[in-house]
């Protein structure tokens, strides 16, 4: 494919959005919001609306900078709070509250103590409100109350010992559901097994439950898959290496299979409504697959599309002005390849030229000089 130079310089003049320094949530409606696209907020909709025209544009007063490299943002069901931490780099430990019914945001303030606010993963626990984080080999945990809005001073985060599974050399993975915390990847533990945290009796299961599938013990991502009414009961579990999408029901302890994502970014980040499955990839395009619990046959022929609406604004894009079939997709399994100028990597990642190290760039840390410099030599190139 030859591109334009109008692409080019599109994609060359792309600010340097940072891996990670946006994030996804749904709100209790199941629309999905995605913060720090570009400095702006938006509104995605739900699922029916993904896959033309442009997302509302929601930002608003005292929301954070999301100048962080690894926001994290969870859904207070009980109270369509969207509760964020790590995106504003003068106060890692202060939680950012978007009001998602009153569409307001104001800034918790919070007391780390040992807790590490900067290295860490957490889950939300549906009922009780309650964030357990895993940080350095230790459990904390942080009452979040029936917060919709900052209460007037701290709220602390809480000690709760040691972990009592394997935390050397673990970069944790996690999500919650039935009111347990399951942790993908841990050290030691065989393939399709989670060792479990059970939060309303405080007490780290002996051994890891058999799941009734063959997920890896690696690196992934977890996240819960949400329901309308009532406590999680499943988890999607992306291996790093994109090569499925687990799903995990605690209550029957089986484990489905559906399609890796299109984009294969061991920095992606995931969010789950009852019915969608949505990636946030580190070069800031968002795609989903159709999800139904219960339907194994639906499930297993789904397919990930791009969520359009965001396109246009998502954070690598230029702020809208770059078309968007050029926005650097990185990893794509479907991406042109040869002479395409968007820097999409390939499946096994690591390619050279410009495309791999552009694609590597934004991964990092958005357009490098050196990357820009190889864009335009491949621009006068083709002109
Ligand atoms: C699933 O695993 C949980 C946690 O170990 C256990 O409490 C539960 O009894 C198991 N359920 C089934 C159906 O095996």
């Amino acid at each position: 494919m030859r591109l334009s130079l109008v692409t080019l310089l599109a994609l060359v003049s792309a600010p340097t959005a940072l891996a990670g320094s946006s994030c996804i949530a749904f709100d209790t409606a199941w629309n999905l919001l995605a913060f720090g696209f570009n400095g702006k907020d938006y509104n995605a909709g739900t699922s029916n609306t993904w896959a033309s025209g442009s997302a509302t544009d929601i930002t608003t007063n005292g929301r954070p900078p999301f100048n962080g490299n690894d926001v994290k943002c969870y859904l207070a069901e009980f109270f369509n709070a969207i509760y964020i931490i790590g995106a504003d780099t003068s106060k890692p430990a202060d939680i950012y509250i978007y009001d998602a019914g009153a569409k307001t945001w104001s800034t918790q303030s919070v007391t780390a103590g040992d807790f590490d606010p900067t290295s860490f993963q957490a889950i939300l626990d549906h009922d009780t409100n309650v964030f357990y984080a895993l940080s350095k080999g230790n459990l904390f945990s942080l009452e979040m109350n029936e917060l919709k809005a900052a209460k007037s001073g701290s709220i602390a985060w809480a000690p709760q010992g040691k972990a009592e599974i394997t935390t050397d050399n673990y970069d944790p993975v996690m999500a919650v559901a039935q009111n347990h915390v399951f942790f993908f990847g841990v050290p030691g533990t065989p393939a399709g097994s989670t060792p479990i945290f059970v939060i309303h009796f405080a007490f780290w299961q002996a051994g890891a439950q058999p799941m009734g599938g063959n997920f890896p013990d690696s690196h992934g991502q977890a996240t819960s898959i949400f329901l309308d009414v009532g406590v999680q009961q499943e988890i999607a579990f992306i291996p790093d290496d994109g090569s499925k999408t687990y799903i995990v029901n605690v209550e029957t302890n089986t484990t489905q299979t559906m399609s890796g994502p299109a984009t294969v970014d061991a920095k992606a980040r995931y969010f789950a409504s009852p019915t969608a499955i949505v990636q946030l990839a580190s070069s800031g395009a968002v795609s989903w697959i159709p999800y139904k619990a219960g339907d194994n046959s639906a499930n297993s022929g789904a397919k990930w599309s791009a969520v359009s609406n965001l396109a246009a604004v998502a954070p690598s894009s230029g702020g809208g002005s770059a078309p968007s079939g050029s926005a650097p997709s990185q990893s794509s399994k479907t991406a042109g390849s040869g002479g395409s100028a968007a820097p999409s990597g390939s499946k096994t990642a690591g390619g050279s030229g410009p495309s791999g190290s552009a694609s590597g760039a934004i991964r990092h840390a958005g357009w490098g000089a050196g990357s820009v410099l190889g864009l335009v030599a491949v621009a006068f190139f083709l002109l």
